[in-house]
């Protein structure tokens, strides 16, 4: 079993390695090979991410990954390495899990968001002619029809019951038009779940006002992306959240979070999300302990011990990792 890791840029080699020790705890060993890609690769060869690196990302049977920078000054000459792996490994599915932990704002939280990950507006397609910048915000009836289906089954396969199209086809008739039409011909295949639909600021307020009556979130990329950093509000911090990237021949996982420059080298950045990624990655590969991890963050935060700064306690990161792995071996 080989294993790409992407320590990344900022925190993300803090909290990869936290996460990596957590999975030798459970006697986990695969074989790792770890990629420098990011900015730190950029400012040394002028290139982030390679064509060898996206070779060695395509033959691994998983991906790990930390967060990766992309600075908004240089966005002529670097383009996000992060929408650059999921378009080339097409992975068209991220999936984002929502589910409050003892420390929550919000309890009972218990919400998935799939986002199709390839298109929509971050298509990458823009111009600027000096007076006039646009972005082309690209749905194809292919990819809404894969991640539309992938939806179902998921629902299908995790005890689901129902997917809410999330979009805004009343003013981008052509784009979410088709997202949605897509949807409700696909959920007439499937009446074991039920389906319904949102406007994506109406979707936004139910996320806060009636959260309980959600239970997964289909939407477009955009969308997706900032509709899980408000769940992230909602579970209490951005910090705690692992998502799953699917395509048809790869599979990544990351936390939904951004690099926090304004915390490096510090020790105090919260590893959470990365460790609950890791143990969405020890489900794929049929590792029972992933759940395990998952219920000893449960305790961990139940207990309010160790609590990083994020969630307005003093623990470092080293602090996290070796009371969660304590309290795994009790
Ligand atoms: C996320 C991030 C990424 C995104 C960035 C880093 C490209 O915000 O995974 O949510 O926009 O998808
Ligand atoms: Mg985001």
């Amino acid at each position: 079993m080989l294993i790409a890791v992407i320590p990344g840029d900022g925190i993300g080699p803090e909290i990869m390695s936290a996460s990596l020790e957590v999975l030798s705890s459970i006697g986990f060993f695969p074989e790792y090979v770890y990629l420098s890609v990011g900015l730190d690769k950029w400012k040394r060869e002028n290139i982030a991410i390679s064509e060898d690196d996206l070779d060695v990302l395509k033959r691994a049977d998983a991906i790990l990954k930390a967060p990766i920078t992309t600075p908004p000054s240089m966005r002529n000459s670097f383009s996000s390495v992060t929408l650059t792996i999921r378009k080339e490994l097409e992975l068209y599915a991220n999936i984002r899990p929502l589910q409050s932990f003892p420390i929550s704002p919000f309890k009972d939280i218990n919400i998935v968001i799939i986002r199709e990950n390839t298109e929509g507006l971050y298509s990458g397609v823009e111009t600027f002619n000096g007076k006039t910048a646009t972005t082309k915000r690209i749905i194809t009836k292919k990819a809404s029809e894969r991640i539309v289906n992938f939806a179902f089954q998921y629902a299908l396969n995790n005890w689901r019951k129902k997917i809410t199209c999330v979009h805004k086809a009343n003013i981008m008739k052509m784009t979410c038009g088709l997202f949605k039409e897509v949807f409700l011909e696909v959920a007439e295949k499937y009446p074991e779940i039920n389906s319904d639909e949102l406007l994506v600021d109406n979707c936004a307020f139910q996320m806060v006002s009636n959260p309980e009556n959600l239970d997964v979130l289909l939407t477009t990329n955009m969308f997706g992306d900032i509709l899980s950093d408000l769940g992230a509000a909602l579970i209490g911090s951005l910090g705690l959240l692992g998502s799953i990237n699917i395509g048809e021949k790869s599979i990544l996982f990351e936390p939904v979070h951004g690099t926090a420059p304004d915390i490096v080298g510090k020790n105090i950045a919260n590893p959470t999300g990365m460790i609950i990624a890791s143990t969405y990655m020890l489900d794929f590969f049929g590792v029972k302990k992933g759940e395990k991890i998952r219920k000893t963050i449960n305790k961990l935060f139940g207990n309010r011990l160790d609590l990083t700064k994020d969630l307005g306690g003093k623990a470092t990161t080293k602090d996290f990792v070796r009371t969660l792995i304590n309290l795994m071996d009790n």
